[in-house]
């Protein structure tokens, strides 16, 4: 039986201090925000991402940066032992990911699905096993879905798709992990001002659809910004998160509500 946090000092129960974190894809926008978070809250924190030229903001946050394919296996276990350090860990989060615009259900090829799909659901389950095998005192995986896969959307069949397994990866995870003391749990984020987002405002806007407005749609009024998700992360890490798993913490200023 697990030993329990509960009536601990607040301050205890948020402090990361000594643990160590993975990140995948943090070398900006939610990743490095949740990075952020995490290296405030006292975590030693490995950033795996596929940007060498991440590693100025990998270094403003206070973490290491491992350049990594998440995609690819051994690159993937690489980083997670650099993360590990031969001391195991403690906090994965699986933030990688890709949503590049797709148009219409009808025009998606096999090819676009194969790759959405390798990087969104597959890494993400090699990232959940490279955590697992390395988490010998318990932990936290959280993963990222989204809203989109929670209904409503057009023209992200394949992107809804991924962040739908995500949640399935989730739950099922959970169940199994639960017994090792490792937490998992996943953040569906709404529409969230990030560097991925902006690449995609002239696509979009030419098929009509105006993502900059969806930024701040929502019945809270505020732009949805990475370090609204990194907050949430920081919760599911925490200690005040122990009785936690299986969720997903939507996070969208209650666009979904
Ligand atoms: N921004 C949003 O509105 C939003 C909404 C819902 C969910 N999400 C999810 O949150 C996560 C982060 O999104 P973001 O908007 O910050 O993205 P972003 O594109 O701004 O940043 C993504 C980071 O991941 C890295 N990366 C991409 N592919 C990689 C790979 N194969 N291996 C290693 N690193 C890789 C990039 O180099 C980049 O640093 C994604 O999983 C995304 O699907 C984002």
């Amino acid at each position: 039986m697990a030993t329990s946090q509960t009536h601990a000092p607040l301050g205890d129960l948020i402090d990361l201090r000594g643990k160590r974190a993975l990140v995948t894809g943090g070398g900006k926008g939610i990743g490095a925000a949740i990075s952020a978070r995490l290296v405030e809250a006292g975590a030693i924190v490995t950033i795996a991402d596929l940007d060498p030229a991440a590693a100025p903001e990998v270094e403003r946050i206070g973490a290491e940066l491992v350049v990594c394919d998440v995609a690819a296996a051994d690159q993937l276990r690489n980083a997670a032992d650099q993360a590990a350090n031969n001391a195991g860990l403690d906090i994965v989060v699986n933030n990688a990911g890709i949503f590049p615009t797709t148009g219409p259900l009808t025009q998606v090829t096999d090819e676009f699905v194969h790759r959405m799909l390798d990087i969104n659901v597959r890494a993400q389950f090699s990232a959940t096993r490279e955590a697992a095998v390395r988490m010998p005192n318990g932990g936290s995986i959280i993963n990222l879905a989204s809203i989109a896969a929670l209904g409503g959307g057009a023209n992200i069949s394949a992107y809804a798709a991924s962040k739908a397994a995500v949640i399935a990866l989730t739950s099922a995870s959970a169940n199994e992990l639960g017994r090792s003391g490792i937490r998992v749990n996943a953040i569906a984020p709404g529409v969230i001002d990030t560097p991925g987002v902006q690449d995609q405002m002239e696509p979009l806007r030419a098929g009509g659809i105006d993502i900059d407005a969806r930024i701040a749609a929502n019945p809270v009024g505020l732009r949805g910004l990475p370090d609204h998700i990194a907050c949430a992360a920081l919760f599911l890490a925490s200690g005040l998160a122990e009785f936690i798993s299986g969720h997903v913490l939507v996070v969208d200023g209650g666009s979904t509500a």
